[in-house]
């Protein structure tokens, strides 16, 4: 069985993101969607909501389990028999940062490879945070997250 970890702080996930997972469903037999912190970020949501939020969007698709720790990721996919880990990419300006992150991870342990998938079309300029700013404005996001989100940020 071919396993993968997508991680991300995911706050909150995003259509973007669905669409990672989704593609990336189908290159792998399970997909773990972790929901990790990034030590340089304040959070919106808690990482219990953002579980919640992530599950209620995938409900039915078999292939993904969601959860959160807040060890290292290439620690979390060995314990979880991960061969992989999947990251999206949006623009240039992605990678260097993500090169940055996967040669890390691959200092960690190198037999966790990871994999990219580039965002489509029109979602490369969808991120967390411009969510987050669009909303408090009152602009309409229900084209960029799922339901799930969309109900929170109403709140
Ligand atoms: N669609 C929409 N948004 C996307 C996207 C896509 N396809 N791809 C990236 N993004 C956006 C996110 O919305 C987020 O936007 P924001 O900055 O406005 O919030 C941004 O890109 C990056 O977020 P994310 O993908 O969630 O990554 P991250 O950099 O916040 O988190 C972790 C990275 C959590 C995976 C990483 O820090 C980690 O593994 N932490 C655990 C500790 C560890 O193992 N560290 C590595 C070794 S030192």
């Amino acid at each position: 069985m071919k396993i993968a970890v997508y991680p991300g702080s995911f706050d909150p996930i995003t259509n973007g993101h669905l669409d990672i997972l989704n593609r990336a469903c189908s290159l792998f037999d399970k997909v773990i969607v972790l929901v990790a912190n990034n030590p340089n970020k304040s959070s919106n949501f808690s990482t219990l909501e953002r579980v919640e939020m992530i599950k209620e969007a995938v409900i039915g698709n078999e292939k993904i389990e969601v959860t959160s720790d807040s060890g290292l990721t290439v620690e979390f996919a060995k314990k979880h028999k991960a061969t992989h880990l999947i990251r999206g990419l949006r623009a240039v300006s992605d990678f260097e940062y993500e090169f940055q992150l996967a040669s890390a991870n691959e200092y960690i342990d190198p037999k966790i490879d990871t994999v990219f998938l580039m965002a489509r079309g029109d979602k490369t300029f969808i991120s967390s945070s411009s969510i987050i700013t669009m909303a408090k404005q009152g602009i309409d996001v229900s084209k960029l997250v799922p339901d799930s989100v969309l109900k929170r940020l109403v709140k």
